[in-house]
């Protein structure tokens, strides 16, 4: 269903501390489950376990964060987060705060971690009704998640959010849309015929709902145009400020492209002509951007950004 990078092979043992975290949550003996190492973005990218109890194929997936552990459970032991992950290092919860996960995906990634972070009341919302089943179920036990069906957040979730989370589906459609997967992979995937559409409405309506001073941490290709333009399209920070929002960081990491985008480099290419996709071999690299957003209050600041590539 998902294109998933796969995990490397890996002969070091699971540090203990996530061992235990994976068997106390599938309530298990170390014995009793199996542990698999997932690094989607190699060795360099974050690392974590995916640990199955093979009796019952229950699975959570766990990884360490700076001095913190975290779990999340996964719908199947296949269904795995991809360039969500590397948002998680940017996320920021106040205690108590009101969090939106917005496209939420099967298991709620950056929902889940927010309320582990000491978040108060967390909304997981997306459009495809099977993810909302699977996070509602999986998240059972954490009564202040709840879960919405809806087209971004229209008809959706109330209120006002100190934090929304939103990696929107951006991979450009262009006109051969004969080629465009349908069902889960389209939504999961596809953004509209320049990549753009569920990004610009989601952060014209994520501006609306956050509290003053709120904050966007948003994902998205690099090639799409973060601050800087690849293809003639406005930029994430020219629609945020038209949305009232400024742009206070905009981290990127470098990618090896998966097969999904690999297949329509040639429509990419077309579309970014600005944008240097990187030949090396086999593989074409990129950068995810991860940009760090905050809605206009009293007290904004506009301070420097920096596109200055960490890795
Ligand atoms: C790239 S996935 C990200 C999933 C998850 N947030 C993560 O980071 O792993 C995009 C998600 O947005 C959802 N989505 C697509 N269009 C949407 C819309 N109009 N409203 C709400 N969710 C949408 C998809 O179903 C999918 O779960």
């Amino acid at each position: 269903m998902i294109n998933h990078a796969q995990a490397a092979g890996h002969h070091e043992p699971v540090p203990p501390n996530l061992r235990g975290l994976a068997c106390r949550a599938l309530g298990v003996l170390p014995g009793a489950a199996r542990f698999e190492l997932y690094e989607p973005f190699g060795a360099e990218g974050p690392s974590a376990y995916v640990a199955t109890h093979t009796a019952t194929m229950r699975s959570v997936l766990v990884m360490s964060l700076g001095a913190e552990t975290h779990a999340w459970y996964l719908p199947h032991p296949s269904v795995r987060p991809g360039h969500g992950l590397l948002m998680l290092p940017f996320i920021r919860v106040t205690p108590g705060s009101r969090v939106l996960d917005l496209g939420c995906g099967p298991f709620g990634l950056h929902g889940v971690f927010s309320k582990n972070l000491g978040a108060g009341h967390v909304v997981c919302s997306d459009i495809d009704a099977s993810f909302v089943a699977h996070v509602a179920a999986l998240t059972e036990q954490r009564s202040a998640i709840h879960t919405i069906e809806a087209d971004l957040l229209c008809d959706g979730a109330r209120g006002r959010f100190a934090l929304v989370t939103f990696h929107p589906p951006v991979l450009p459609t262009g006109c051969d849309e004969v080629d465009v997967p349908r069902g889960h992979a389209l939504c999961y995937h596809f953004g509209g015929p320049r990549g753009r559409t569920v990004l610009d409405r989601g952060i014209a309506q994520i501006a609306e709902r956050l509290v003053p001073r709120g904050v966007a941490v948003i994902g998205h290709f690099e090639f799409l145009g973060g601050e800087q333009r690849f293809g003639t399209d406005p930029t994430t920070a020219e629609r945020l400020a038209k949305a009232g929002m400024v742009v206070e960081e905009i981290y990127h990491r470098r990618v090896a492209m998966t097969p999904v985008l690999k297949d329509r480099l040639l429509l990419l290419r077309k579309l970014f002509p600005g944008y240097d996709f990187e030949d090396r071999g086999a593989t074409t690299w990129h950068r995810f951007s991860i940009v760090v957003a905050r809605r206009r209050g009293r007290l904004a600041l506009r301070r420097p950004t920096s596109s200055i590539p960490l890795v």
